[in-house]
């Protein structure tokens, strides 16, 4: 399906929200969210609207809130002041945005002071927000985390939503996909000895300004991709260096994409990063060969972990029997996040809610060693979208620490591993969706294998 028109939007628009009357019957108030002044109110942090606003408003509006009421949708909104357009250009009215959203009825943003309280909300992630939510309701609105009562049954029921995506927000989290991989592949063609970090993300981010499109999460692209989540990009990229960029793009209705892919810097894998590499790849197809519906997202982190655990036994890093290395976390010392996230009109989709989407009713997080790092607990069901990303790192603080060189010092071969010393990083990440008959991979597009990463980052033209 292509990116839908206005009219389809519209009528997806009123379908989820017969689809939230029916599992609620309460009336519901989300709010989109403000953007907070850098340093006067006209120079704002950069704006984006709460999620659960966007899935039932779809148009990313500031300062504006909705109610939902047994399907009925009312919407609070200030027309544009003659400020606003003086510096900032004419805008929709109230009404027209009323229209576009299919609205029943719209009232500028100050008769929410007349409000009957009793309606349910989701507290939003911004405390500017936060505190009108609060004033507004004349109540504390707790973390989603404490939820309880009726705001707990309204956020059940839009994570109920929310797990699967419908055709609209498939094909917009596909248009996400399509420009990320662009992405990557001008990223993958800009690599080259003595050039910046900075230099290969800004050629990453520019196919996606040029589309419209914005970033799903801050970027990571660095040639230290054993800091999972690196925000630096100062280092100058040296030859036989990795080269992990985990980049993706959001839509304009807000539905992302996250890929990671890893390169050499001078187009050749060595013999070393090219073993760990095809590991990380057997685990990443490994899981991505076992996705369907009904499947245990937990399990598809034990097979990452296995396949993980078995490689490195082979190549000798690792010593000892795969069971008992996998019951000892020993993996975890090279793979210590999980496998990957729901994926949606966020990246770690819904992840505002704590672990309440991630995780089915009655599990918890486990507090062992990397597994308490997975970030989704269910079965698979269909119109689910996840990553897949397993990696191998060699993290500095955990492999150096003198406890766990004692506790792991006959499972690890330490001599074997300081072999692989060119290997600080590696991530392979694709988004998947679950589809009756299995799983569709909607980066699948975008190469992961040695040979083909080397023929692109050597078609550079520089
Ligand atoms: N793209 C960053 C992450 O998945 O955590
Ligand atoms: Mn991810």
């Amino acid at each position: 399906m292509n990116v839908p028109d206005r009219n389809t939007l519209k009528q997806t628009l009123k379908q989820r929200r017969q689809n939230l009357a029916e599992k609620f019957s309460d009336k519901a108030l989300f709010w989109s969210g403000c953007a907070p002044s850098r340093n006067f109110p006209a120079n704002t942090f950069p704006f984006r609207a709460s999620s659960h606003f966007l899935y039932f408003a779809e148009l990313p509006l500031k300062n504006a809130a909705i109610e939902l009421d047994n399907g009925k949708l009312t919407l609070f909104m200030d027309n544009p002041s003659p400020e606003s357009i003086l510096w900032g250009g004419q805008k929709p009215s109230r009404d027209k945005i009323a229209e576009e959203i299919g609205a029943d009825a719209a009232y500028p943003v100050s008769d929410l002071a007349n409000y009957n309280a009793s309606a349910a909300t989701i507290a939003v992630p911004n405390p500017i927000t936060y505190q009108q939510q609060c004033e507004y309701l004349q109540r504390e609105i707790p973390e989603p985390s404490q939820a309880q009562g009726k705001d707990l049954d309204l956020i059940q029921a839009v994570i109920g939503l929310r797990l699967s995506h419908d055709e609209s927000a498939i094909a917009q989290i596909r248009q996400a996909a399509g420009v990320s991989m662009e992405a990557h592949q001008t990223g993958m063609k800009a690599t080259a000895p003595g050039k910046t970090e900075a230099e290969i993300r800004a050629a990453m981010e520019s196919v996606i300004m040029a589309h419209n499109q914005t970033c799903a999460y801050g970027s990571i692209v660095t040639v230290h991709g054993e800091v999972l989540h690196n925000e630096a990009y100062h280092h100058t990229l040296q030859s036989g260096e990795l080269v992990l960029a985990d980049v993706g793009a959001e839509s304009p209705g807000g539905w992302v994409s996250d890929i990671t892919r890893t390169w050499p810097v001078n187009g050749q894998f060595s013999a070393t990063q090219r073993e760990l590499y095809d590991l990380v790849l057997a685990a990443h197809d490994a899981c991505i060969e076992a996705v369907a519906p009904g499947v245990e997202y937990q399990d598809i982190h034990w097979k990452a972990a296995a396949v993980i655990t078995e490689g490195l036994v082979e190549l000798g890093i690792l010593q000892g029997n795969v069971s008992d290395l996998l019951a000892n976390d020993a993996h975890a010392l090279f793979f210590p996040h999980g496998v990957g996230h729901l994926l949606g009109l966020d990246v770690h989709d819904m992840e505002d809610l704590g672990d309440l989407a991630g995780y089915a009713p009655g599990r918890q997080r486990s507090r062992r060693f990397g597994l308490g790092n997975l970030r989704l607990d269910r079965a698979l069901q269909i119109g689910m979208t996840v990553t897949i990303e397993p990696g191998f790192y060699q993290v500095p603080t955990i492999l150096n620490d003198p406890e766990t060189r004692e506790q792991y010092q006959n499972m690890i071969n330490w001599e074997r591993l300081a072999q692989f010393s060119d290997v600080r990083g590696i991530r392979i990440e694709d988004d998947v969706l679950v589809t009756g008959d299995g799983a569709e991979v909607l980066t699948s597009s975008l190469p992961c294998e040695c040979k083909t990463i080397e023929e692109i980052v050597n078609a550079r033209q520089i």
